[in-house]
């Protein structure tokens, strides 16, 4: 093949073995460096970190916690800006003696604020073919922290309407801040899309809210009561009481689009692309220009979605590109298999056709102020995205998590993290197992590979597991010559197309970590494993670089272990000491492309 992707030439490395150090572990001859990590400098004046000096202030200047969402933009050869979503607080890794936020110090409420959302900051070339490395003096124009206490906006069809509105802001425009930012995308026009993740736990007293609105918290699993596991950030701002600021949590679950080239610019979110649980926010282009937005609702038993804009897309045409996601037709995914229902018994066992395919249509559900749901207005529909998804009878999913468009073949992967409530009666082909603790991932063929087309066919080129476990797929691989995988979350791809997979959750007897296989010709499903990250962690990005030098990867919650406290850590990685979020850069030691 001319474009060489896929090819076993491009993956020689020595898979890591499954393990539980408490390291980054790479391959044979392969190097590694931390880039940025909790507590950094990401403000010019932000002070050093000091884990047992923390202040509100400090944190809103300092890079942020449990880093997952990683991209860059290029400013040059050598320089670029990486922007990293912070997607949750760990209170008790972060703070000595923390019992709950009912009795939490208010500083420490306030720190855990300004620890969630982003963080840009401006990197360069290290001595290393493939390293990069904070930059810590100059003037850092870029470099900006967003919190969930930033001034943001709404913009598209439910911009203004009544469910967002709320006392503070009686116009339903201005929301504050963006919560458990999960992972997303970029635009063709140089932003960042940010998904906001699982925004229910923020909240309290879900269930004191007006009757009505009581149904859409329940479909949101919003926080009732108050647990003292909750952070309690209503102490600090009451919106986030909802028996006095009900609506307050409608604002939140959207995509929010953020510009790194302009730090006093608003983010934004982008009411069009619907609510719910927001893991990405993959962009590419249809055939005839369109911008086309997948998207996954990261929970068990949830959908996959699309969205694709009115408007093409013009090179070039700013102005014009940055209104294009707040006008197009939203989607979610029903998917048929095509072997008989008998055969899909929940065992995971391959049918008679001997895989787990078939065809799927994507079911439009609001266009503009158009809803195609019965019973729902467009506003309703963009608000309540979960319930119209229920209603036009979209496809129940194992957890859909981070989605991407192979750049070679435009095919579109979706990691299926794991359900382990899935019943056998529930099992259907597009998610074969009861009780599924491994996951799995799809791979989506849309009609002439044109991301704006309505229908598409769908196969598992791989379900998870052990391989000696006959539940298993490595998209008829030798199963004796692939690494162990289990739950898949993140994935990318590097420019041959090869399919990177990052895992969160391994239910085998290893950490997590990062995986490479080829989806193409003959070395197709030949699953080998990069890196594995230390304990307690789980593995987000990843990013390996247009150049093919180098892969980024988010070490996500480090040292996250049941009863584990900073005088008693899990982890002391990555400086020997209290456990700190960090985005670390691995490269070939002798500069050779990423996999050799
Ligand atoms: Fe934040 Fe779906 O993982
Ligand atoms: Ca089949
Ligand atoms: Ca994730
Ligand atoms: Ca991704």
């Amino acid at each position: 093949d001319a474009r060489h992707g896929g090819d076993s030439a491009d993956i020689r490395f020595t898979p890591v073995p499954p393990n539980k150090d408490d390291a980054l572990r790479i391959p044979d001859g392969y190097q590694s460096s931390v880039v940025v990590r909790w507590g950094d400098p990401v403000l010019p004046d932000a002070p050093d970190f000091d884990f047992d000096n923390q202040t509100p202030d400090a944190q809103a200047k300092q890079f942020g916690y449990n880093c997952d969402y990683v991209t860059l933009f290029p400013l040059g050869r050598d320089r670029a800006l990486l922007w990293v979503n912070h997607e949750y607080t760990d209170e008790s890794l972060m703070f000595r003696g923390y019992t709950g936020g009912a009795e939490a110090t208010e500083d420490q409420i306030k720190i855990g604020l300004a620890a969630h959302g982003g963080s840009v900051v401006e990197i360069e070339r290290g001595r290393g073919a493939g390293e990069w490395k904070l930059v810590t003096s100059g003037r850092r124009r870029y470099n900006r922290r967003v919190t969930a206490q930033t001034p943001m906006r709404f913009s598209g069809p439910a911009a203004g309407n009544a469910l967002l509105r709320t006392a503070s802001d009686p116009k339903g425009v201005k929301p504050v801040g963006m919560l458990n930012n999960c992972s997303g995308g970029t635009t063709p026009w140089g932003t960042v899309l940010t998904a906001e993740e699982n925004f229910d736990q923020y909240f309290v007293n879900g269930d004191k809210v007006p009757e009505a609105q009581k149904p859409f918290i329940t479909r949101y699993t919003i926080t009732t009561g108050t647990p003292s596991g909750n952070r309690r950030f209503d102490r600090i701002e009451e919106r986030f009481d909802l028996a006095k600021h009900p609506q307050e949590a409608n604002r939140f679950g959207w995509i929010v689009e953020i510009d790194p080239f302009d730090p006093d610019s608003t983010p934004i979110k982008r009411t069009a692309l619907g609510r719910f649980k927001h893991e990405a926010a993959t962009t590419t282009l249809s055939r005839d220009g369109r911008l086309v937005v997948y998207m996954g609702d990261d929970s068990r038993f949830e959908y996959i979605y699309k969205f694709v804009s009115k408007d093409r897309y013009i090179s070039g045409f700013d102005r014009h590109n940055r209104d294009l996601l707040d006008e197009g037709t939203l989607y979610v995914a029903k998917f048929t298999g095509d072997s008989p229902k008998t055969e899909i018994d929940g065992s995971g066992k391959p049918p008679s056709d001997g895989l787990f395919d078939g065809s799927g249509e994507w079911v439009p559900l609001v266009s503009g102020d158009k809803s195609y749901v019965d019973g729902m207005t467009a506003a309703e529909v963009l608000v309540y995205t979960r319930v119209a998804a229920d209603k036009v009878g979209a496809t129940k999913m194992d957890r859909p998590e981070d989605m991407e468009r192979n750049p070679v073949t435009g095919g579109v992967y979706v990691a299926l993290t794991n359900n382990t409530n899935r019943t056998a009666a529930q099992a259907d082909e597009a998610n074969p197992r009861a009780a599924n603790k491994h996951g799995h991932v799809l791979e989506i063929v849309e009609r002439r590979d044109d991301a704006g087309e309505k229908t598409f066919a769908w196969s598992l080129p791989l379900v998870c597991g052990d391989p000696n476990d006959p539940a298993t797929y490595f998209a008829g691989y030798d199963k004796t010559k692939v690494s162990p995988i289990s739950c898949p979350d993140n994935v990318a791809f590097d420019r041959d197309g090869n399919l990177w997979i990052a895992t969160d959750g391994n239910q085998l007897d290893s950490h997590d970590g990062m995986f490479v296989m080829p989806v193409r010709g003959k070395e197709r499903g030949h699953l080998r494993q990069f890196l594995t990250v230390p304990t307690g962690a789980e593995t987000c990005g990843p990013l390996v670089t247009e150049d093919q030098r180098s892969v980024f990867v988010a070490v996500q919650h480090p040292g996250e272990i049941d009863g584990a406290t900073p005088d008693n850590p899990a982890s002391r990685w990555p400086d020997g000491d209290q456990p700190r979020p960090a985005v670390a850069v691995v490269w070939h030691g002798k500069g050779k492309q990423i996999g050799a």
